[in-house]
């Protein structure tokens, strides 16, 4: 918690405020039964009218005072609360984006929503009754205890005994909800991955007439949190007639023991009015301590939920005097290891090789031979596990990993567009593109011929995730997206495989002639996206198996020898 408390900074003054306030309103609850009795045994008892027309205002005032500072103070509270959680959500998620893919690998995406909404929502709440709770009852009860003992300490002797057991009481029914809150939590999580999992691929599931399956799935979830929800509440609600019975039966005794005292004479009738009502608030306030502790119970969890996010390190460590610019576009692997956390075998294993800047780069190789693994360790979206990545002569740990990103476009195997309009998808590989540069990398990419046919052209409205476009539509507007960063190095991880062979064809013809002064490394599954490279690699089971041109692997490389062949098969079966 000690950890969460910077957060609280701008909201400091509510923080504050909250309590004080509350303090007050305690103040006015406390006279207000004071009062009570001197109208009955002053103001009633000798018939003086006035005395209980003045003594009645006040009584009055003191009600809309008291109103006005719990208004008040419930005000100050729920800014404070919900400031304070704003503040964590940011955090949080400004953390999250630091996070490196290694770092993401840990953490399931639905967790990390259920931490960021959920949790932080809950850690408001809990925060603003705790700002309230956590002073009202414990003074409330304190006045309360002394006044009753200034009223009539014989007949305050009653709480001695009624305090002990509310609270005994209390502590029973809290020890037994305590661990079903946080079984409550996971439950939450769970159901939450298996929402966030289906939508994502609800296309998938439509797709295999899995949803009557899937709907078990959740359904099972589904039960197992209602069950979780029902058992902890199930305990919690037996405080409610718990509280009762104890508050009627201490009402009972004050009246019979106090009943005694107004018959004899030694207690004002109104005396007897109020100290019950100082009795219900004693009652009442033990019963929001507990309270209290049981949001401090469900707050801790959610507390504990977020910090495990805050408190990760990113795997991915900066420079403290990085460079900031990148020289060329040369590449340069030596002696690379890489083994990604928590696996056992190495990935990549023994990897060297060099490219001059504005060279082309082809990998080939059978899926599942390391190919993006290798290139992910350009832009740092990993860091080698032994041996060092070189960019511009500069291992690229030395980098600005902001300048290194940028320099080091990525198109990614999967894809993704984001919803909003086609410009502002293209703006962010620069977000000071203008039409004419976005329309030219949008040429360069082919994308140009079917954005060109749209009607509202670039204001045309991309969806969730780009679904409104074909795959290798979306592969071209992500090339295009990349070359708008201007990098120095571009990789095209198989971002051509959903592409026609003659589009393909032009695509490689733009990055030969146009744009010969970006190194491009291009991984492909088919053969013509590469052959023309300047160099190619073939990658089998995380090492390089051969390296060299078109017609050097043709006569070194058995397995590219394979590939090619298997692939040209297919074109003359056609
Ligand atoms: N995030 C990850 N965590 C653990 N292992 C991974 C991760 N990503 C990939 N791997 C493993 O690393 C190996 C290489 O995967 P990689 O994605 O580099 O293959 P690839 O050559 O690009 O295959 P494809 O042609 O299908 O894209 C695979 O065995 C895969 O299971
Ligand atoms: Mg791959």
């Amino acid at each position: 918690m000690k950890k969460l408390l910077p957060y609280m900074k701008k909201y400091i003054f509510f923080a504050i405020a909250s309590p004080i306030l509350m303090i007050l309103e305690v103040i006015a609850d406390i006279v207000i039964p004071y009062l009570m009795s001197r109208i009955v045994d002053v103001g009633i008892a000798n018939r003086d009218i006035d005395y209980i027309v003045k003594v009645g205002l006040i009584m009055a005032g003191s009600a809309l005072l008291g109103m006005l500072f719990g208004i008040l103070s419930s005000h100050c509270g729920a800014k404070a609360g919900y400031g304070f959680a704003a503040e964590i959500r940011l955090a949080t998620y400004q953390k999250v984006q630091k996070f490196s893919f290694a770092n993401l690998d840990n953490f399931s995406v639905s967790s990390l929503i259920t931490r960021l909404t959920n949790d932080c929502n809950t850690i408001g709440q809990v925060t603003m009754m705790s700002l309230r709770m956590a002073v009202r009852a414990p003074f409330l009860m304190l006045f309360a205890v002394y006044m009753a003992f200034t009223i009539n300490a014989s007949l305050a002797r009653i709480f001695a005994v009624a305090i002990p057991i509310t609270a005994i009481a209390i502590f029973i029914i809290l020890s037994k909800a305590r661990p079903l809150f946080k079984k409550l939590q996971t439950r939450v999580d769970r159901v939450n991955a298996i929402i966030q999992e289906n939508l994502v691929g609800i296309r998938v599931v439509k797709s295999f007439n899995r949803q009557e399956h899937e709907e078990v799935r959740f359904e099972e979830r589904n039960k197992d949190l209602k069950d979780t929800a029902l058992s902890a509440v199930s305990k919690i609600i037996l405080l409610m007639p718990i509280a009762n019975l104890i508050i009627y039966s201490v009402t009972i005794s004050v009246l019979w023991f106090g009943g005694r005292q107004v018959v004899v004479g030694t207690m004002g009738g109104g005396e007897l009015i109020s100290f019950i009502t100082y009795n219900i608030q004693i009652l009442m306030s033990l019963m929001m301590i507990s309270f209290f502790f049981m949001q401090l119970l469900r707050g801790s969890a959610s507390v504990g939920r977020v910090l495990e996010v805050m408190r990760t390190k990113s795997e991915i460590h900066e420079e403290k005097n990085p460079i900031n610019e990148v020289r060329d576009g040369s590449v340069r692997f030596d002696n690379v290891y890489f083994r990604y956390p928590g696996s056992p075998e190495y990935a990549l294993k023994n990897i060297n090789f060099e490219i001059k800047p504005g060279e082309t780069l082809g990998i080939i190789g059978s899926t599942g031979s390391s190919k993006s693994t290798l290139v992910q360790l350009l832009p740092r979206l990993y860091d080698v596990t032994e041996g060092a990545v070189l960019v511009g002569g500069e291992d690229v740990r030395n980098y600005n990993l902001e300048v290194l990103r940028d320099q080091v476009a990525f198109v990614l195997q999967k894809n993704i567009l984001f919803s909003g309009t086609l410009r502002e998808n293209m703006q962010w590989g620069n977000e000071n593109a203008t039409d004419e540069q976005i329309i030219d990398a949008l040429k360069q990419a082919q994308a140009w011929e079917f954005v060109s046919k749209l009607e509202d052209g670039l204001e045309h409205r991309v969806e969730q995730g780009g679904n409104n476009f074909s795959g290798g539509q979306k592969q071209r507007l992500s090339i295009a997206r990349s070359l708008l960063k201007s990098p120095k190095i571009i990789i095209l991880d198989d971002s051509t495989s959903a592409v026609d062979m003659t589009t393909d064809a032009k695509i490689q013809q733009v990055f030969k002639e146009e744009l010969k002064e970006i190194t491009t490394i291009i991984i492909a599954q088919r053969i013509s996206s590469i052959q023309k490279a300047d160099r190619i690699i073939v990658m089998n089971e995380g090492k390089i198996e051969s390296l060299g041109d078109h017609e050097t692997l043709m006569e070194n490389s058995p397995i590219y020898r394979e590939i090619y062949v298997s692939q040209q098969k297919g074109v003359v079966g056609e």
